[in-house]
């Protein structure tokens, strides 16, 4: 592969949306920041230099880095922060991506600015598993917050307060139209009539899913997470955050100005309060002589952010190609079965000598905390007392997940640094319980780094261990690195763990992050002292409480 070189210059400057104006920390002075492109295999430098006015690192999302989980990015699981006025180069090592990834802050809040698209074509000889689009389109879907997030997020959350809601959603960058202030700068996409372009979504907003149509123009889906899929029809898509999605679309609609539209679907709490402002817009705009009305066409086909059944029958679809080119590899001697719930619940904990009560969110009512040196160094220097690798912890007690009187201390969290240790190339089966505990059921965009996991089975209700693995699919399940678990419902996921390193696994939403809905997988191929990963690179961001 070949060797591209980045610099991310990490500095505040001012936007305006919404009528009014603020400063946040971006990349090379760009909302949405860089498009980082490759082709398959390539290998990327990309030189951090952080000019902002806090520690911050960034992350490769769906990128397998593989041995190379210095490079991958989370605060304190596999790095600590760059801090002010320092710099770090990331080694971004693709291997068998294809498609649309993207990169993304992965500090506190910070993503909410610092983020951007990847794209990752197939090499010349292999091309697509499609005819050769006319051209390309990335669109990154983004959450707009009027005041400085991070602030407002460090005080919720010290208070136990909910986590602040957005403005507004954007289209790359621009919330358009139905928003204040934003007519002019709705962004526009032009296109030639009878051409097939590309379209590469990025979902980046913090804390919903999204649907997203385009006002009379067919959607063929044909890849997802930098995996292909047998293209899939439809008049509207739906994307949890954290996730992307190539789609074919062809110019083939009378000459005119069609509205492409994006909409949080709200399985449980709306981000942006006001619906009107909930609809993020952006244009579609035929190049040619002709005169059109001054009105877009909205999409007719755009679910309404209540609509539960459109997601779920769309997501049901994803198939792989399983092709001679794109094959599968379904783990299926499992050696390792987890089946975890998803809970939003409480805490108890102690606070300043009282017991206090919080907001919290687990897996297996295991509420993360991170360590003051990241889990990744800890590891490969052997030093204890960072975490434990009690995860995850006790089988939960079975009741029924879902039911409406679930007993909120039945789900009391604890908090603690529990990782899970899984030994090299064991077959691995997650199933993820959705509960409703709190009333508080909902979706939960799961995201695993390092690795693509099959998506053997989902549906509604309990997990059935007797019947549900009958319905699995074991020949074409999609592969993703980002999987909605349904409101009331459930995933089954599968992965040979191939990668050696130490591998965030979290809740994408960012406010469950914040309330600890994260665990962390350590893939063991070594004596005591790990020596099947990379070497760390010369210089590594010091930890400042680091104890060595
Ligand atoms: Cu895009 Cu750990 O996340
Ligand atoms: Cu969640």
């Amino acid at each position: 592969g070949n060797v591209h070189y980045y610099d991310f210059v990490l500095k505040e400057a001012n936007f305006t949306r919404l009528c009014s104006s603020k400063s946040m920390l971006v990349v090379n002075e760009q909302y949405p920041g860089p498009v980082i492109r490759v082709t398959k295999g390539d290998i990327v430098y990309v030189n951090v230099h952080n000019q902002g006015d806090y520690g911050v690192t960034i992350h490769w999302h769906g990128v397998h880095q593989p041995r190379n989980p210095w490079s991958d990015g989370p605060e304190y699981i596999t790095q600590c922060p760059i801090e002010p006025a320092s710099n770090f180069t990331y080694e971004v090592i693709f291997s068998d991506e294809e498609g649309t990834l993207w990169w993304h802050a992965h500090s506190d809040w910070t993503r909410a600015s610092v983020h951007g698209a990847i794209v990752a074509l197939p090499n010349n000889e292999t091309g697509y598993p499609f005819p050769q689009p006319d051209g390309e389109e990335i669109i990154v879907f983004g959450s707009w917050y009027k005041g400085d997030v991070n602030k407002e997020v460090a005080e919720d959350l010290e208070d136990g307060d909910l986590t602040p809601s957005s403005d507004a959603y954007t289209i790359n960058g621009q919330p358009g139209d139905f928003c204040p202030c934003s007519n002019e700068s709705t962004y526009r996409w032009q296109v030639d009539y009878g051409k097939t372009y590309l379209l590469r979504l990025v979902n980046a907003v913090m804390n919903v899913e999204l649907y997203f149509a385009i006002a009379q123009h067919n959607l063929t889906v044909v890849g997802l997470d930098g995996s292909y899929l047998k293209p899939i029809v439809t008049d509207f898509v739906m994307l949890s955050t954290g996730q992307t999605m190539d789609i074919l679309v062809t110019a083939n609609q009378p000459l005119g100005r069609y509205y492409m539209a994006a909409r949080q679907y709200d399985s449980v709490r709306s981000d942006v309060t006001d619906y009107d402002k909930a609809n993020a817009t952006a244009i579609l705009e035929y190049r040619d002589n002709y005169t059109y009305s001054s009105t877009p066409i909205f999409p007719s086909s755009l679910p309404t952010y209540e609509d539960f059944d459109p997601a779920i029958n769309f997501t049901y679809r994803f198939r792989s190609l399983a092709s001679q080119n794109h094959p599968v590899n379904i783990p299926k001697n499992i050696t390792t079965r987890m089946y975890l719930t998803v809970s939003v619940n409480n805490v108890i904990f102690d606070y300043e000598g009282t017991s206090k009560t919080n907001l919290a969110a687990s897996f297996n009512n295991v509420s993360w905390i991170n360590p003051s040196t990241d889990v990744l160094l800890a590891y490969y220097r052997n030093m204890s007392g960072f975490y434990t690798t009690d995860f995850p912890n006790y089988p939960p007690s079975f009741f029924d997940f879902i039911a409406d009187d679930v007993s909120d201390d039945k789900t009391l969290t604890v908090q603690g640094t529990k990782v899970k240790v899984l030994n090299y190339n064991e077959e691995v089966e997650i199933v993820l319980q959705d509960t409703n505990v709190f009333d508080g059921s909902e979706d939960h965009p799961v995201h695993l780094h390092g690795y693509t996991f099959y998506v053997v089975g989902s549906g509604y209700g309990n997990f059935d261990n007797e019947t549900d693995p009958k319905g699995y699919n074991l020949v074409d399940p999609p592969k993703m690195n980002t999987v909605s678990v349904p409101k009331d419902g459930w995933v089954a996921l599968r992965f040979k763990a191939s990668n050696p390193g130490v591998w965030f696994f979290h809740c994408h939403f960012e406010r469950h992050i914040s309330w600890g809905m994260v665990t962390v997988f350590i893939v063991k191929n070594g004596g005591t002292l790990e020596t099947s990963i990379r070497d760390p690179p010369p210089y590594l961001p010091p930890c400042k409480s680091s104890s060595w």
